[in-house]
């Protein structure tokens, strides 16, 4: 049967160690193509989707973090003079967009029976050198996706790991 959203987003965890195992190229497209439809802020698009997937790329991203022997990893870039900028307070939306498109894969990976673990724990220069990152672009987020090798963690985990739901939430006034 399949999961419900609820089900589907408590099953997921952060995997730190992978099976050698490639991801196939078909989930690989779907996984990209939940990113590309992720939401944008004025739908104006600004991130660039740079999928390492061959043992040399991964290797050289070894030097800028930890991709815990996963077979792929996308490094989710965005570029902040094509992103919308929210005219009050000049905000730019570019690592929000970066952001939600990577949540969208995250999801989808998991969707399709992967593990995945966000990285922000990265040398930014060290990525940029590394993959020819233009200066225009800045690399906001890395999923690492493959399968997991290590203990799944329980869907019900979270009554102990997250902040219970009346403490975060407010109605009608903070
Ligand atoms: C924005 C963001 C950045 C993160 N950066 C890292 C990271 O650099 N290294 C890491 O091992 N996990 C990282 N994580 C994973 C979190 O530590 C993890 O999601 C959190 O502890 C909750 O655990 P869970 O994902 O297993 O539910 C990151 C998660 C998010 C959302």
């Amino acid at each position: 049967m399949d999961k419900t959203f609820l089900e589907l987003a408590k099953s997921r965890y952060s995997a730190r160690k992978y099976e050698n195992k490639p991801v196939s190229s078909d989930k690989l497209s779907a996984i990209l193509e939940a990113g590309r439809v992720a939401p944008t802020a004025a739908n104006k698009q600004p991130c660039v989707f740079l999928v390492l997937n061959d043992e040399e790329s991964i290797a050289k991203l070894s030097n800028a973090c930890t991709p815990h022997g996963a077979p792929l990893a996308i490094v989710v870039c965005a570029e902040k003079d094509t992103a919308w900028v929210r005219p009050f307070d000049k905000s730019n939306m570019s690592e929000i967009d970066s952001t939600i498109a990577c949540d969208h894969m995250m999801l989808c990976a998991h969707d399709l029976g992967l593990s995945s673990c966000w990285i922000t724990y990265f040398n930014p220069c060290v990525v940029r050198k590394e993959f020819n990152i233009p200066d225009s672009f800045i690399p906001v987020n890395i999923l690492v996706i493959g399968y997991s090798a290590g203990e799944p963690q329980s869907p019900g985990r979270h009554s102990q790991t997250r902040k219970p739901l009346d403490s975060i939430v407010k109605y009608s006034s903070f």
